[in-house]
């Protein structure tokens, strides 16, 4: 067998057996590269004799050509193999039933928050907003609190130092002064609810210095108080899901109201659960969940109305109180303290469109 025969068998059976694409690399540098094997037999050619050169060139392209040929079927060869292997390992399977990804609840607050607003948009109240950080004035005078009123501080005020011009701002200790807002930038009639926050200096079960209230204003020619008791009758038993819910209008006071009320609802704390509406027995307790009245006369006067053409009622609640109670949340601090497990719990599946029934069936 010539010297070319033995280096073609060699270089054949070489590139046949690699294994992969870097080896077959390796093989093509080592035989066709600047110092390969054939490389080097092509560079002796220079000092053969013309005849020889002649057939040994031709004999080392042919043999070229073969290399070429065989290291190109291979790499094709290797290449299907690889995509071969890819493709048995990397097939998907789309009958599995999908990878569940965590979901997020819809914290009871912002559900709350639809509900109540969802009812009482289905009574032709609209939303209205006003700042957090409010005038002394917006917050407290306008609403006939007296300067150097004790109510004031009752309400555990949070202030900011003073302004150059000695205007006082403070966080809003309620969503009251949205009723002022509202009422000197719109003519009535007006029936608006004011979903938003509030502060005050204050720290225990039932109280967190920042918490949530609504308020709802209604002012036109002729409402009255049976407008008001309806109106808050049918709030509570949307809300609470209960048709039989019993209220109490117990006379209260109020600056910004003339005559006041506070409203109650029948329970029943037997067994240490707390039940509202539907009793087997009497009720043995009542609850507070909201204050209201008719709007002062001063009120409407320091809002730019006139108190002898309109008139209307307001009323104002606390959202983190109505939620305890609708959906048995013992601690008030727990809604702001980010707690994972307690959203678990306590939160909305997202899907769930909060409606006027919905709270109840996630
Ligand atoms: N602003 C009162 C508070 O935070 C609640 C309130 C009572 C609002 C009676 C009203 C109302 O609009 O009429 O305690």
């Amino acid at each position: 067998m010539s010297e070319l025969d033995t280096l073609r068998e060699d270089l054949i059976s070489a590139v046949d057996a690699a294994a992969d694409l870097k080896a077959l690399d390796a093989i093509r540098v080592e035989t066709l590269g600047r110092k390969g094997r054939i490389t080097g037999q092509m560079q002796s050619l220079g000092a053969m004799e013309p005849g020889a050169r002649k057939a040994m060139g031709k004999a080392l392209n042919v043999l070229k050509d073969e290399v070429v040929a065989a290291i190109d079927a291979r790499r094709t060869a290797l290449e299907d193999a690889e995509l071969d292997a890819r493709l048995a390992e990397e097939w998907v399977d789309v009958s599995l039933p999908a990878r569940s990804t965590p979901m997020g609840r819809i914290h009871p607050i912002s559900q709350t928050m639809e509900e109540v607003s969802a009812i009482f948009g289905d009574m032709g109240f609209v939303i209205a907003e006003g700042p957090d950080i409010e005038t002394d004035w917006h917050n407290f005078t306008a609403l006939n609190f007296p300067e150097g009123h004790p109510a004031r501080e009752m309400q555990d005020t949070f202030y900011l130092p003073p302004k150059d011009d000695g205007t006082k701002m403070v966080l809003r200790t309620h969503t009251s002064p949205v009723q002022v807002r509202t009422m000197m930038e719109q003519e009535p009639p007006i029936r608006i609810l004011v979903p938003g926050r509030t502060y005050r200096s204050d720290w225990d079960q039932t109280h967190t210095p920042m918490f949530h209230q609504f308020e709802g204003l209604v002012i036109d020619g002729s409402t009255h108080m049976g407008h008001l008791k309806g109106c808050l009758i049918d709030f509570c038993k949307a809300y609470f899901e209960i048709d039989t819910i019993k209220l109490n209008f117990r006379p209260s006071f109020f600056p910004f109201t003339e005559p006041s009320a506070e409203v109650d609802i029948a329970c029943n704390k037997k067994g240490g659960h707390l039940r509202f509406g539907h009793f087997d027995d009497e009720h043995d307790d009542w609850l507070e969940i909201l204050g209201c009245g008719m709007v002062h006369p001063n009120v409407l006067s320091n809002c730019g109305l006139d108190s002898s053409k309109y008139q209307g009622f307001a009323f104002g609640m606390g959202c983190e109180r109505i939620a305890m109670l609708k959906y048995g949340i013992p601690d008030g601090r727990s809604f702001f303290e980010t707690d994972v497990r307690w959203m678990k719990h306590y939160g909305f599946m997202p899907l769930d469109v909060p409606s006027v029934t919905g709270g109840l069936s996630s």
